[in-house]
């Protein structure tokens, strides 16, 4: 595994690589659900790279930047492990020098859920990976359902700007109980840990709801609802049933719908998500 740190010494490696080439963007603390990524990239392409960057752009003032769990020699191992051929690990510097001024912003589909709570959220998400593809230049590049609204961004903003790859997107990897695996899951405190299930048991209630034919998008969210209020420890800041590409809330279901929800357990800010009728 060839781990480098520059552009240049990026662009050299993968320079000497042919055929399909697969990346997977992680900003680190890597966990089953990045390594579920990096093993269908391996089954899938010739080469693989990934990169480990906690991008400071997607942060907002007051978010976890400072403490975001920062474990690179494991993660190293693990990708080495995986078989990745090349691994970039930016310095700051390195991805926006003093003199950067260049951004990417995808406008509707970044006004609702994860954008209106974290605003400027997706426009460091997407100028950071336009870096990413313009530097690793990938065939396919992997990302998780779990962020499910980035995965629509991603798409819009290749879509939109004619980049040549294809997103392919994976099922979130979930803990026995139903959380989905997240670096943040560090924070929870145990007894917080056994409220984080909360979020995957409200999904499950709605989507049983429309398994059993519901169509009523209000009905899922108060579904939702009444699961997450039984949580004394769950501060709610969104539940959504929404249209699966353009993010609006639905009324009525007609094709699919995502649903979607942030909840706070204590100060650690969860999101989860299901699909029901539909794929990304
Ligand atoms: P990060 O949170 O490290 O996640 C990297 C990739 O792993 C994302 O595509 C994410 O959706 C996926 N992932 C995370 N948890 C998962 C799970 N439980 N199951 C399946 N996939 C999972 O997402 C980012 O980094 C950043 O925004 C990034 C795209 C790297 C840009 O900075």
């Amino acid at each position: 595994m060839n781990t480098v740190h520059t552009l240049s010494e990026l662009r050299a490696a993968r320079a000497s690589m042919q055929g399909t080439f697969g990346l997977i963007p992680t900003m680190g603390a890597l966990h089953a659900g990045h390594a579920s990524l990096v093993e269908r990239a391996r089954r899938e392409c010739n080469c693989i790279g990934a990169s480990i960057f906690v991008n400071p752009t997607q942060f907002g003032a007051g978010e976890d930047l400072g403490k975001y769990p920062r474990t690179l020699k494991n993660d190293l191992d693990l990708l080495q492990k995986l078989g990745v051929d090349i691994v970039f690990v930016p310095g700051v510097e390195a991805m926006y020098p003093p003199d950067y001024q260049t951004w990417i912003d995808v406008t509707d589909v970044t006004t609702v859920l994860e954008g209106a709570c974290r605003p400027g959220h997706f426009r460091g998400v997407t100028t950071v990976v336009a870096k990413l593809f313009n530097s690793f230049m990938p065939s396919r590049a992997y990302f998780g359902q779990k962020d499910a609204q980035q995965v629509v961004v991603l798409k819009r903003m290749v879509q939109d700007l004619n980049f040549s790859v294809e997103l392919v997107i994976c099922p979130t990897v979930r803990e026995a109980d139903g959380l989905a695996l997240s670096s943040r899951n560090a924070y929870l405190s145990p007894e917080e840990r056994r409220a984080s299930t909360v979020l995957y048991r409200s999904l499950c209630a709605a989507k049983e709801s429309y398994d059993r034919g519901e169509r009523r998008a209000e009905k899922l969210r108060t579904a939702m609802m009444s699961i997450l209020n039984g949580e004394p420890l769950a501060d709610v800041q969104y539940v959504s049933a929404a249209h699966p590409e353009s993010l609006q809330e639905l009324e009525r279901i007609e094709t699919g719908i995502l649903l979607s929800l942030a909840v706070r357990i204590g100060k650690t800010r969860l999101i989860d998500n299901l699909l029901c009728g539909c794929r990304l």
